[in-house]
């Protein structure tokens, strides 16, 4: 049976009526500067003056974390220094969910509500995703869990730099390869970027088979974009359908 677009939207759950509240006045989507492709250039936003009186210490370089278990996983991320991101984030947000999770779904980073609360997809975005979650009979703490490429706060929720990524990658390499999950999913460019290295249009990179030391990989939308692209909606769920097809064909061990 092949749904019309409203059918697929009223199925993840979201209808004509999700307009986003707020327009976050510096953030910049991967997707809606994907024009051209390449990842947007590096910003630095300051959002408070430095303290000349206090400086902060050096950043240093994270430890190897590749053969951490999840409780030490998680005190390095939690003390990482490794970017610039540690020195006005709140917390570090390591991820959440099932730790035995089939479906891995891949954010940028933390945004101000993330950062506050110390978990991943709060927000409008998150509440949208819960419901593409829904739409597929996931949870977020059951068979799912969820990461952000990078696990401190951008300063104005500003796309995280390459470098920013570049220094968060071993954790999220870490946090695949303990949960081994079936099927990978990138929400976004900057998703995209962390884990494959890719930097094409999300247009151009949605229906490609990609793969992550042998774990099937979908990119799709962002949340936050779909919430200001609304029509965009019925693709990312055609993306989820796809994915959850490679995950039902992939051999269980
Ligand atoms: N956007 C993301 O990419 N990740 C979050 O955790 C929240 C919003």
């Amino acid at each position: 049976m092949r749904l019309s677009r409203e059918q697929m939207l009223v199925e993840m759950g979201l209808g004509p009526i999700w307009r986003e509240r707020t327009q976050a006045p510096l953030r910049v989507s991967g997707e809606i500067s994907a024009g051209a492709g390449g990842l947007p250039p590096p910003q630095q936003v300051p959002e408070n003056p430095p303290d000349l009186a206090n400086p902060v210490p050096a950043l240093v370089a994270a430890a190897d974390p590749a053969h951490l278990e999840w409780p030490e996983l998680a005190q390095h991320v939690g003390a990482c220094r490794a970017c610039g991101l540690c020195q006005q984030r709140k917390q570090a947000v390591l991820g959440v969910g099932d730790r035995q999770a089939d479906w891995l779904f891949v954010g940028e980073g933390p945004g101000a509500e993330e950062d506050v609360q110390g978990e991943p997809f709060v927000g409008q975005a998150g509440k949208l995703l819960d419901n593409m979650l829904a739409a597929l009979d996931l949870k977020r703490d059951h068979k799912v869990y969820i990461a952000n490429a990078v696990k401190c706060r951008p300063p104005g929720n500003r796309t995280p730099e390459a470098a920013e990524m570049a220094a968060c990658r071993p954790y999220l390499a870490r946090q695949i390869a303990l949960i081994q999950p079936k099927i990978i999913v990138l929400l976004g460019k900057a998703a995209a970027y962390a884990v494959l290295h890719e930097d094409k249009t999300l247009a151009a990179m949605r229906g490609q088979h990609f793969a992550y030391q042998g774990i099937p990989v979908v990119v799709t939308y962002h949340p936050s974009y779909l919430l200001r692209n609304l029509p965009d909606k019925a693709k990312a769920w055609e993306d989820l359908l796809r994915a959850r097809q490679i995950l039902r064909a992939t051999p269980t061990s």
